[in-house]
C-alpha cells in the first residue's frame, strides 16, 4: 500500500513570547490525510515543544512517498509510555530501575504500542508489551514482539523469557512455551518483575532463539 507524507509550513507562537517558523516540513502520516488540528498536535509532540500558544499550519500538501522513519523505534521511558503500560494493566514502578530498553510504534506521533527487553547475557526478559486498546488486532503486537526478538538475536541472546497473567495463548502463537519457574536462569529470577511485580500465578514462558551464524560473543549487558 502506498505510504503518504505531509508537506507543510508552520508558525508556532509560544505562550511565553517568541515563535518558531518551519518551511517545507515533511512528516510520515498513517493513511492518506491528516487534518490541521491533528498535524498541529503531531508537530508539537514530535518536536517536544513546551508552552505552545497557537499553531498555524500553512500550505499543507499530501504526497505519496515512502516513510522515512522506521515503524518501530526506541522510545523513552516517559509519561506517555507509562500511561500506555498502565492503561494495559502492566507494571510501571520498576521501569527506571531495570536495565530496560523500550521500543514503540507511533501513529501520527502518538504511541500506539510498546515493548521492552532486559538483557542478561545470553538470556533476556521480554516485558511491557502493550498496545493501545483502540489499536489492537492490527498486528502491532506481533511487529513489536518480532522487533525485540531480532534485537535480541543480533545481541547473541539465546533464550527469551517473559511473564504473563493472561496472554499465554497470545505468546503461544509466537512460539513461546510455558516453562517451569524453577528452570529460569538466576538473573531472570532476580528481576524486579519476576521477584515481585507480577503475581505468583503469572506464567513463565520462554522461546529459544536461533543464533545468526556470525553472532558476536555476548557481553553481560549486551541488550541493556
Ligand atoms: C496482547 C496485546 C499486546 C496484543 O496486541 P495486538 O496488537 O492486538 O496483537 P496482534 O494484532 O499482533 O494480534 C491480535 C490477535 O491476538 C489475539 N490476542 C490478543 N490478546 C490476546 C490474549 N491476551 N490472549 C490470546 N490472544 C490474544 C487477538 O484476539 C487477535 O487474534 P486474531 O488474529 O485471531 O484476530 C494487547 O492485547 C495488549 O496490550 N494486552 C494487554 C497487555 C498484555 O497482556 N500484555 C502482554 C503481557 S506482557
Amino acid at each position: 500500500m502506498a505510504q503518504h507524507r505531509v508537506v507543510f509550513d508552520f508558525q508556532i507562537d509560544f505562550s511565553n513570547g517568541g515563535g518558531l517558523k518551519g518551511h517545507d516540513f515533511r512528516l510520515d502520516i498513517d493513511g492518506d490525510d491528516i487534518d490541521d488540528a491533528g498535524l498541529a498536535d503531531y508537530i508539537v509532540r514530535d518536536m517536544r515543544l513546551l508552552m505552545v500558544g497557537a499553531v498555524r499550519i500553512l500550505d499543507k500538501r499530501i504526497i505519496v512517498e515512502p516513510h522515512k522513519r522506521p515503524r518501530i523505534a526506541p522510545v523513552e521511558i516517559d509519561a506517555e509510555a507509562e500511561a500506555l503500560l498502565a492503561s494495559a494493566g502492566l507494571p510501571t514502578t520498576d521501569l527506571a530501575l531495570s536495565p530496560l530498553r523500550l521500543f514503540g510504534s507511533r501513529r501520527n506521533g502518538v504511541l500506539q504500542g510498546v515493548v521492552g527487553i532486559e538483557g542478561y547475557g545470553s538470556d533476556a526478559l521480554l516485558r511491557s508489551l502493550a498496545v493501545a486498546a483502540d489499536s489492537r488486532g492490527q498486528g502491532i503486537g506481533r511487529e513489536l514482539v518480532e522487533h525485540v526478538e531480532s534485537i535480541a538475536q543480533d545481541a547473541g541472546v539465546r533464550r527469551l523469557f517473559l511473564l504473563t497473567t493472561d496472554a499465554t495463548a497470545y505468546f503461544n502463537r509466537h512460539g513461546y512455551v510455558e516453562t517451569p519457574r524453577g528452570s529460569a536462569p538466576p538473573a531472570v529470577v532476580a528481576t524486579a518483575q519476576f521477584a515481585s511485580l507480577c503475581p505468583a500465578s503469572a506464567t513463565l514462558m520462554s522461546k529459544a532463539l536461533v543464533l545468526p551464524k556470525d553472532a558476536p560473543s555476548i557481553p553481560a549487558d549486551a541488550t541493556s
